[in-house]
């Protein structure tokens, strides 16, 4: 727990009229960030609280936002630049607020820090400390030993890391190249491959986990991507959504038990003309209504 420093207080009762200028906003969502600009350009110093490790919020994470379809992040990313570089703004992330004290113009809170685990006057993002963490190195040697890949597997296996000569540039397509094999990256092969190209486990997480094409679980052989983009959505994507996962008995993001399908939401796919669209595999389907989904799936049987 951390008491701002009397210079960090919102108020100092040393100033006259018990008025400091400084302004403490809770919530690092674009809401927050915004009256955070708008307060440090009127010449309020201001801290930014973030319960979470980055400021941001949901509209970070989204598409598009609605009603004027514009691109989230191209709205967004101007005004975190903006609030990590203004010389009015403090960002205290990872933290909370536990208590405040005070009255107008002089209240003192007090905020709870989460450990990061890292530097942050140092860290500038890099992730260079996660290639280079000696725990998950430690792990990665201990589970590189018991790594043993059936005959088969190594069939497959090789001869992919013999076309890239063993070389770290190489793992992507090597990724791809399982992935389009096994239909997902199996956890031994990710292992074995780790140790032969010298690259740790969790940097394979990383990409694996970052591209949607990549699937840690086994995944069906065709794969139906349903478009979840703002279009889309208005269109009725969402029923598309559910009347397929009822009609195959499956879950978004979840693969039937004969393997067959795989069901998946997608961001826009590029065909907003023809919402609400899905694809399944390489084919897109355009102006999908409830009723053509049965036959879409036959055409796969
Ligand atoms: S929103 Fe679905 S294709 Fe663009």
């Amino acid at each position: 727990m951390t008491e701002l420093k009397k210079k960090e207080k919102i108020g100092t009762p040393d100033t006259a009229d018990r008025q400091s200028g400084a302004v403490m906003v809770v919530g690092g969502g674009i809401a927050g960030i915004q009256s955070s600009l708008d307060l440090a350009d009127s010449g309020f110093k201001v801290y930014l609280l973030e319960r979470t490790p980055a400021i941001g919020g949901t509209m970070a994470q989204l598409d598009k936002t609605f009603p004027t379809n514009d691109c989230a992040m191209c709205v967004i990313s101007p005004k975190l630049v903006g609030s990590g570089r203004h010389l009015n703004i403090d960002l205290i992330t990872n933290a909370e607020l536990m208590g405040i004290e005070g009255d107008a113009g002089n209240f003192t809170v007090k905020v709870k820090r989460h450990p990061r685990y890292v530097d942050s006057e140092k860290c500038t993002g890099c992730g260079a400390c996660v290639q280079n963490c000696p725990v998950s190195r430690i792990i990665y040697a201990v589970e590189l030993d018991e790594v043993e890949l059936e005959r088969k597997d190594l069939d497959i296996v090789m001869p992919l890391l013999e076309d890239s000569a063993g070389t770290r540039g190489s793992l992507m397509p090597v990724l791809q190249a399982i992935d389009r094999h096994y239909g997902y990256l199996p956890k031994d092969v990710i292992r074995f491959i780790s140790g032969k190209l010298d690259v740790s486990i969790s940097e394979i997480y990383n990409i694996a986990t970052f591209y949607n094409s990549f699937s840690l679980v086994p995944k069906g052989r065709h794969r139906i991507s349903i478009c979840m983009g703002t279009t889309c959505y208005v269109k009725g994507a969402e029923k598309i959504m559910q009347k397929l996962c009822r009609d195959l008995g499956t879950e978004p993001g979840g693969t039937t038990e004969d393997l067959r399908f795989s069901v998946e939401a997608a961001r826009c796919i590029g065909c907003c003309s023809l919402a609400p669209a899905i694809m399944v595999n390489d084919r897109v389907y355009g102006r999908v209504k409830l009723s053509d989904l049965s036959g879409i799936l036959k055409e796969y049987e």
